[in-house]
């Protein structure tokens, strides 16, 4: 068998042609929706992160401001920032790029983001939210997520799924995102043993570690979706993800490709969680 890949190149024009069309509605009207985009350091691969971001909002007219700080910037500064954006009428989304620098604490900065800002959905009121199934942003990574099996009609309710990777940014929220669509989860963790026992029962398989090569054809049960959220490099420094992708692709039945898979999603989400904030206010 050959898995039929799940394009996020190809989903992501569709969402952003709705998204310029809901952007130019509400600039029409006054509102044209903006985001402010934060980066402390120089983290390479944020740099790449952020500036497609905001080029994603460029296309699609919204409106955004890059706001790029030394790694020295102290953390009464930049929580001092947080607030000017927090009272500023033409920024509806505020993102800081993680990872922050380790002086910063980055809990406390997260947390002085206004919840009706934070379009990553980080905060722990939109957390909470989330959680108790009433949603303000859904985090961008597991709501691409969640549009990419939608593009393929799967039926996720009564499903397995398996989430390898329990972070605030993937793991957690995209396990919720998967219990309140009607799945059985598993959330899966460095320090699960057995993990091929686990993640051969999912019919739904998403792994978000950062570790190449962590999943192998193997561990997949023959059909299932395969969601590969890993950026790595491999020892050519091509982009990879942390599925065995070569070999994966002939055993599962939909798979995601890295790179133009769930990246390309994440920054539609983010435009798309930007209008619904700019549509709210
Ligand atoms: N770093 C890695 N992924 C993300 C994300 O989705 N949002 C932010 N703010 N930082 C990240």
């Amino acid at each position: 068998m050959t898995a039929q890949l799940i394009n996020g190149n190809l989903l992501s024009q569709t969402i952003r042609a709705d998204v310029a069309k809901r952007a130019a509605a509400l600039t029409a009207r006054g509102r044209q929706p903006g985001l402010a985009v934060v980066l402390v350091g120089d983290n390479p691969a944020s740099q790449v992160y952020v500036r497609n971001k905001v080029k994603a909002c460029e296309d699609n007219g919204l409106h955004s401001v890059m706001e790029k700080y030394d790694g020295d910037m102290t953390e009464a500064a930049l929580l001092a920032r947080i607030d000017a954006l927090n009272k500023d009428p033409k920024i509806h989304g505020i993102l800081v790029q993680l990872p922050l620098p380790a002086h910063i604490d980055a809990h406390k900065v997260i947390e002085a983001i206004a919840p009706e800002k934070d379009v990553d959905g980080f905060h722990v009121s939109n957390a909470g939210l989330l959680m108790t199934g009433q949603p303000l942003f859904r985090p961008c990574t597991p709501y691409g997520v969640m549009k990419m099996l939608e593009s393929i009609d799967y039926p996720v309710r009564g499903a397995n799924a398996v989430v390898v990777g329990a972070s605030n940014i993937v793991g957690k929220p995209q396990a919720m995102l998967l219990l309140q669509a009607g799945a059985t989860v598993t959330i899966c963790n460095s320090k699960t043993r057995d993990l091929g026992a686990h993640t051969r029962r999912a019919d739904i398989l998403v792994v978000a570690t950062g570790k190449r090569n962590l999943v192998t054809a193997d561990m997949v049960k023959p059909g299932a979706v395969v969601i590969d959220v890993g950026m790595n490099r491999d020892d050519n420094g091509k982009l990879c993800g942390d599925v065995d992708f070569e070999k994966t692709k002939e055993v599962a039945g939909w798979i995601t490709p890295v790179p133009g898979g769930v990246g390309p999603m994440t920054i539609t989400m983010l435009l798309v969680n930007t209008i619904e904030a700019a549509e709210r206010t």
